[in-house]
């Protein structure tokens, strides 16, 4: 049995990591993979329910440290229910969004700094790092720009996920520079992407970087 493999997709707002995870789990299944994918806040029934907790515009007033500390509490229960499983079954795992969310967003862009991110990661997730991230990072405005768009078609057809949409820019600048600290310093991990070019392209780069990581796997 093949050993199992950890991916995660990160990236801002509408910056089409989503759709990215959607077509490798494809890929990969054509190739005869067996794939679980999720995502963060959610996947499970408890990380459903902090995920409209901490998404929905309503919830208002929420401290960093607890935004924080929910983020983890979601963490901890896709890590046990899904994560493990699948990897222990052999499974390519892949997962919208992780620690590096929580680092960018909550670190960056609410201000709590990455030292304290990473002490809780290491008391809620132990050593569980992905094998490699994908960090879909094209332009700011692009990003923005897109991820307003699908707000305001959610407003009228779906639930409401707009409680950090409704962020001024500054604080997506501090995410976008979080994110590229953590790419320089995990530059084994992580892969940046900043391709503004169509979703195939970005899509055969992708499944060539991940072939490539496979493939090194059993060599
Ligand atoms: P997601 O559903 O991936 O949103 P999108 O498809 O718009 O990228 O993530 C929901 C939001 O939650 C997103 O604005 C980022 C935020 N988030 C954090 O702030 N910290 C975290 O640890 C995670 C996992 C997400």
């Amino acid at each position: 049995m093949p050993r199992g493999f950890f991916i995660t997709f990160e990236g801002l707002d509408g910056s089409g990591k989503s759709t990215q995870l959607r077509l490798l789990a494809r890929s990969l299944q054509e190739r005869g993979r067996t794939v679980t994918t999720t995502r963060q806040p959610g996947g499970t029934e408890i990380g459903d329910r902090i995920r409209a907790l901490l998404l929905h515009s309503i919830t208002q007033n929420v401290v960093p440290l607890a935004e924080m500390a929910l983020m983890f509490a979601d963490r901890a229960q896709s890590i046990q229910q899904i994560i493990i499983p699948a990897l222990a079954e052999g499974q390519i795992v892949l997962c919208d969004r992780f620690t590096d969310s929580t680092e960018a967003y909550q670190g960056g862009g609410r201000g709590l700094g990455s030292e304290r991110v990473l002490a809780m990661h290491h008391s809620v997730c132990g050593d569980l790092w992905p094998d490699l991230t994908l960090l879909m990072l094209p332009d700011l405005d692009a990003s923005l720009a897109r991820a307003r768009r699908r707000n305001l078609r959610q407003q009228t057809h779906g639930a409401d996920e707009n409680r950090f949409e409704a962020e001024e820019r500054a604080f997506y600048e501090r995410v976008f520079s979080a994110y590229r600290e953590i790419a320089t310093r995990d530059h084994l991990r992580v892969v940046t992407i900043e391709d503004n070019t169509s979703v195939e392209a970005i899509e055969q780069r992708i499944l060539a970087i991940v072939t490539d990581r496979l493939t090194q796997l059993r060599t």
